[in-house]
């Protein structure tokens, strides 16, 4: 095995001379992020993808996000190191599945959450990300939204959101793995911690939490906050740029089970081989990345704060 030093200097000089960009989730591997050109969330990501002039992005991170990274920029080749790197909640619903459910609900718009396949989005009306979740339901022209895949997520958006709301039953396996047990622990550990988690955890997670955020809102509340101890309710791989973006601070992970295997599953080697065999292509086909770009434009045409 080679050292990481001189697999990164591998990685950045074939870069270059390919004119790709390297994109790193931030729950990748930290040497994974410390390679890449940026880091960020899924949906960030995709779009710093679409705004490059690269001829090809690297995406480390799972499927639906390089699937993402296709339908927005369809004339780039877009490599994910690892085809394997799946996301079980994003598989828990199916093409089938949800032509079931509207059936059921005809005329009630479908959200979906971006953490679904391309071929799911298609035969949605709007997606979502953790961080714009509820102004994207109440921006719906529909007093009814259903909501997929995510039943902690959606109930989240339920506490608020202005509309009658129904969802799929579907949840991530890592942030389930979470108990209100674990975090209440910590926080006796840690008197003067405050608490922040991620919306695909459970509910009686959420009802103890002082700030409820997606990974891109954890690093903005890390930086806000006055505390100087803050608990983690999201993946491990979070901590890499909370610890070195904040010196000053300390950063306690609610529970050790807090790691998503499929996130973890690219390493630099598997980058560094992608690169040099140009293989490993995820291509979204035109008759189902159309209509997916519609849901994920009509997500981006919603105001921010
Ligand atoms: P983000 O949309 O915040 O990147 O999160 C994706 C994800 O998989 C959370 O578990
Ligand atoms: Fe999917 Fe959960 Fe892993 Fe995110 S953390 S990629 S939602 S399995």
């Amino acid at each position: 095995m080679k050292p990481t030093q001189e697999l990164q200097k591998e990685i950045r000089a074939l870069l270059k001379q390919k004119n790709a960009l390297m994109l790193a989730h931030n729950y990748q591997r930290d040497e994974v992020q410390e390679t890449a050109d940026i880091c960020g969330d899924s949906l960030g990501l995709s779009q710093a993808a679409a705004q490059s002039d690269a001829d090809m992005i690297v995406f480390c991170g799972v499927h639906f996000m390089a699937e993402s990274a296709s339908i927005l920029c369809p004339d780039k080749t877009v490599i994910l190191p690892r085809l394997d790197a799946g996301c079980p909640m994003a598989d828990m619903i199916t093409v089938e599945d949800l032509r079931k459910e509207k059936e059921k609900r005809p005329g009630v718009p479908v959200a979906a959450y971006v953490n679904t396949t391309a071929e799911v989005k298609a035969l949605s009306d709007i997606c979502c990300t953790s961080a714009n979740a509820v102004k994207v339901v109440n921006s719906v022209k529909s007093d009814g939204v259903y909501m997929i895949p995510d039943r902690n997520l959606s109930m989240y958006v339920a506490r608020t959101a202005k509309k009658k709301m129904e969802w799929w039953d579907g949840f991530c396996p890592t942030h389930e793995k979470l108990k209100s047990a674990e975090v209440l622990k910590a926080k006796e550990k840690y008197p003067h911690a405050v608490f922040a988690c991620h919306p695909e955890c459970r509910p009686e997670v959420i009802d103890i939490a002082d700030h409820v955020c997606s990974t891109s809102g954890m690093y903005k509340f890390a930086k806000e906050t006055k505390a100087k101890t803050i608990i983690v309710g999201t993946e491990m791989g979070i901590l890499y740029r909370l610890k070195k973006e904040n010196p000053g601070k300390k950063f306690i992970l609610a529970s050790k089970s807090l790691i998503c295997p499929n996130m973890k599953l690219i390493t630099l080697e598997d980058v560094l081989e992608a690169l040099q065999k140009t293989d490993r292509v995820v291509k979204v086909p035109e008759e189902i990345r159309i209509p997916a770009k519609k849901a994920l434009d009509r997500m981006l045409e919603v105001p921010r704060d």
